[in-house]
């Protein structure tokens, strides 16, 4: 049986990047349009008046005069198994990581627990208007097995996969080369394209992998093109210091990964914060992404990611937006969006809120090569979409009191005091899966 129903509000999505093509190209805004939606995915856009007439009469329609409807936010990096370990005290990386998060991971063991947390994170997500994700999860296949069951019932677009880490962690977090392979493999072959689920192999850093499992993660890369690769890349001095004492012969920290052959346009490279010119050009050469993740490298220490500098047209690097919650600070990409505008003022560079909410959405979608399915509404996409309000808070309904109908200002209210109070309503597939 068909399902048709139909969101209407203030419709906007992006077309293009608007660092490349201008604002004005950039985007398309109805002020009263209408997404129709059929069997779960965008069935017509327009405005409401053309829409709704094309409609059955009985057609429910959810109704957001004063709120914009936009995708659904895509977050490119985040740890699922890292809820309890948010707002942790006082550490950088390597010792964040021994005192707090291999301690909450080693948890994920049990199928029981792994479950209760992937229900709570996916709760999350939805009430942030986040409705894809790129997933870490930990080394058990016990916590993969969970994250994709729960994601799949909620038949959400999720990428995530097992974390392959076979050094420098307690034995309780610890795969073999062997394992670690043999495990992702029967993962992956379960659950890639399984609904709308997706394979990430995840080797979680260089620190955490021996070469012989660098080796093997290269092997599952090349068997599996059609799956994505994460890992973590140059965050932290003492993590690139240690990188480099454990694979002597690299010539950098991405050297390490590129003789495994793990850069590509499936690529997702966590931070890449100090990176040198050799590094930079070989990431773009690639398509490597690199993942910018501002409030976990404020929140550890880690330093300033440097768009500008990324996104230098000579060799140009792909760039995405995420939260890496749990050294990231916030589940909302909203929040994530303000802290990135912060880092890059004090690179003394900008971020246009129309820029971010391309990012936020069709930027991040391009970033993980689904823009086909989801990142933007359009006739055959996805129907994952976020009802945002502007005016959610009093001091963000105050604010409000001063724009008068320029979007850009609005967007930048919204991004620069807005979380998850300011998500109305979050639809996944066409249902709706929050409201508040
Ligand atoms: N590097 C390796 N593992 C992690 C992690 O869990 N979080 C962050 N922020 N960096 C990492
Ligand atoms: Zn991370």
């Amino acid at each position: 049986m068909t399902t048709i129903r139909a969101v209407r509000g203030r419709v906007l999505t992006f077309l293009d990047d608007p660092a490349l093509v201008g604002p004005k190209a950039s985007h398309r805004y109805l002020a009263d349009g209408v997404v129709a939606i059929r069997d779960g995915r965008i069935a017509a856009v327009g405005s409401a008046d053309e829409v709704l007439a094309t409609l059955p009469a009985d057609t429910p329609v959810d109704h957001h005069p004063d709120h914009l409807v936009l995708p659904g936010l895509i977050d490119t990096h985040i740890h699922y198994p890292q809820s309890r370990v948010i707002a942790s005290y006082g550490a950088q990386l390597l010792e964040w990581l021994q005192k707090y998060t291999f301690v909450e991971e080693q948890k994920l063991k049990d199928p029981a627990h792994a479950a209760a947390v992937a229900t709570f994170f996916l709760d999350e997500l939805f009430r942030n208007g986040t409705t894809t994700a790129v997933v870490y999860c930990t080394v058990h296949p016990e916590s993969v097995e969970a994250f994709f069951a729960e994601s799949h019932r909620r038949n959400a677009r999720m990428i995530a996969g097992k974390v392959m880490m076979d050094r420098g962690a307690p034995a309780g977090l610890l795969d073999t080369a062997e394992r670690g392979y043999r495990e992702s493999k029967e993962l992956l072959q379960r659950w890639h394209g399984i609904g709308r689920q997706l394979y990430a192999i995840t080797p979680r850093f260089a620190i955490t992998s021996t070469e012989a499992q660098l080796e093997a993660a290269g092997a599952l890369v090349r068997e599996h093109s059609d799956a994505w690769l994460q890992t973590h890349l140059s965050e932290n001095l003492a993590e690139i210091a240690l990188a480099k004492e454990l694979f002597p012969w690299a010539r950098s920290y991405t050297d390490i990964y590129d003789r495994y052959g793990l850069l590509g346009p499936r690529s997702l490279f966590g931070h890449c914060i100090h990176l040198g010119e050799d590094e930079l050009a070989r990431l773009s050469a690639t398509g490597s992404v690199a993942v910018f993740c501002p409030t976990s490298n404020l929140f550890i220490g880690s330093g300033l990611f440097d768009m500008a500098k990324l996104r230098d047209a000579a060799r140009p690097v792909r760039v995405s937006l995420a939260t890496d919650v749990g050294g990231g600070t916030s589940y909302s990409m909203l929040r994530t969006a303000a802290e990135a505008y912060k880092v890059l003022q004090l690179r003394r560079q900008n971020l246009p809120a129309l820029d971010a909410f391309y990012l936020m959405t069709l930027g991040n979608a391009r970033a993980l090569g689904l823009d086909d399915r989801i990142g933007a509404l359009r006739p055959g996409h996805e129907a994952d979409l976020v009802v945002l309000d502007a005016r959610a808070t009093p001091a963000m309904a105050h604010r409000m009191e001063s724009v008068r109908g320029d979007l850009a200002e609005e967007l930048f209210v919204l991004m620069t005091l807005g979380d998850d109070r300011a998500v109305r309503a979050t639809y996944v597939a066409g249902e709706k899966v929050h409201a508040a």
